[in-house]
């Protein structure tokens, strides 16, 4: 009997495939850019599985087109680049990898946070500039964490984990979410809910963790930068879109909030010429929250199992479908 035909849309981390290699005739696409839309519409009519990156559009048409198509597994906790609709429409699970890259996103957040707070990156620019001349009272200033209020928008496992981190800190720690939490969670977190814009005015660092939808599609934008503090700081280690970059762009030039840190921008990669790129007060890394050793292989791991599962028509142990 012939094995089941899967495609992996990208090269993945050594032995993360390892739960599939007997059970699959497996190819790899092995490029370091994603494969193009139409190679995968290509390769999507001759499969039964399909592992993907969130670079994928995995959209209706392409759905429909993999006709054997049993399974689609992500390797990532978001989803928002496949239609899911569309799959459950042909009754195609879906699977994700929710958890295992909640520490190493949540460590990420601060590692952005306190950058941001403190000038890290300008600072480290300055001495290779060869500015530093002398230690000096006004060089460099940043804001401090104790006694500040951080904002968390979306309190889901993500935002929990960056509120946990947050105890050592000082802080006051406000969220808003689609569901409150219970208050036995909000006590064990030390956190306390508010409404959105109360959050925006009250936050001195605003971090969002909430997944991108129609609803979350630049929920921060002109108006919400103007019910923030000017001394307030923006984090993004969410999805780049949540945020307008545009009014991102205004609101950074005129000073109207203090700065504002991102791991995930609206188009991904940013490109060269974007005027983001010529703010002093911004940070930008290229989606690494979960660029860890350890937490890609877990992902990949988990992501081969989805799709093993799919294959055995076995329910997904991550599977996102209604
Ligand atoms: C995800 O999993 O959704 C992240 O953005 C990538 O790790």
């Amino acid at each position: 009997m012939s094995l089941p035909k899967i495609f992996v849309t990208r090269q993945l981390p050594e032995r993360g495939l390892n739960p599939l290699l007997s059970h699959a005739e497996i190819e790899i696409w092995p490029e370091r850019q994603p494969p193009a839309y139409e190679i995968l519409l290509e390769k999507v009519q001759q499969i039964d599985g399909l592992l993907c990156l969130l670079t994928d559009r995995i959209d209706e048409q392409l759905i429909n087109t993999g006709k054997s198509l049993k399974v689609i597994s992500q390797m990532a906790v978001g989803y928002d680049n496949i239609d899911i609709k569309a799959a459950t429409n042909r009754k195609i699970p879906v699977g994700n990898t929710p958890g295992v890259l909640t520490d190493a996103t949540a460590d990420l957040t601060w590692a952005l946070l306190m950058c941001a707070a403190r000038r890290i990156i300008e600072s480290e620019q300055y001495v290779r500039a060869g500015s530093w001349q002398t230690w000096e009272p006004t060089l460099l200033l940043g804001t401090d964490l104790s006694g500040a209020t951080l904002g968390i928008v979306g309190l889901g496992r993500i935002g929990e984990a960056v509120a946990r981190r947050a105890s050592g800190f000082n802080l006051r720690v406000i969220y808003s979410s689609r569901h409150r939490r219970s208050k036995e969670i909000e006590a064990a977190l030390g956190v306390e809910y508010v409404e959105f814009n109360r959050l925006l005015q009250e936050s001195d660092i605003i971090t969002l963790h909430t997944a991108l939808s129609k609803e979350t599609h630049h929920l921060i934008s002109y108006a919400q930068f103007a019910l923030m503090k000017r001394s307030a700081i923006l984090i993004n280690t969410a999805r780049g879109a949540i945020v307008d970059p545009q009014a991102l762009y205004q609101t950074l030039k005129s000073g109207q909030i203090a700065g504002a840190a991102l791991d995930v921008t609206e188009p991904e990669p940013i490109p060269l010429d974007s005027p983001l790129l010529s703010l002093k007060n911004l940070i930008i890394t290229p989606h690494i929250g979960s660029a860890s050793y350890q937490t890609r292989l877990k992902m990949a791991t988990m992501a081969a199992n989805n799709l093993l599962a799919g294959l055995l028509n076995q329910p997904l142990p991550y599977c996102v479908n209604p």
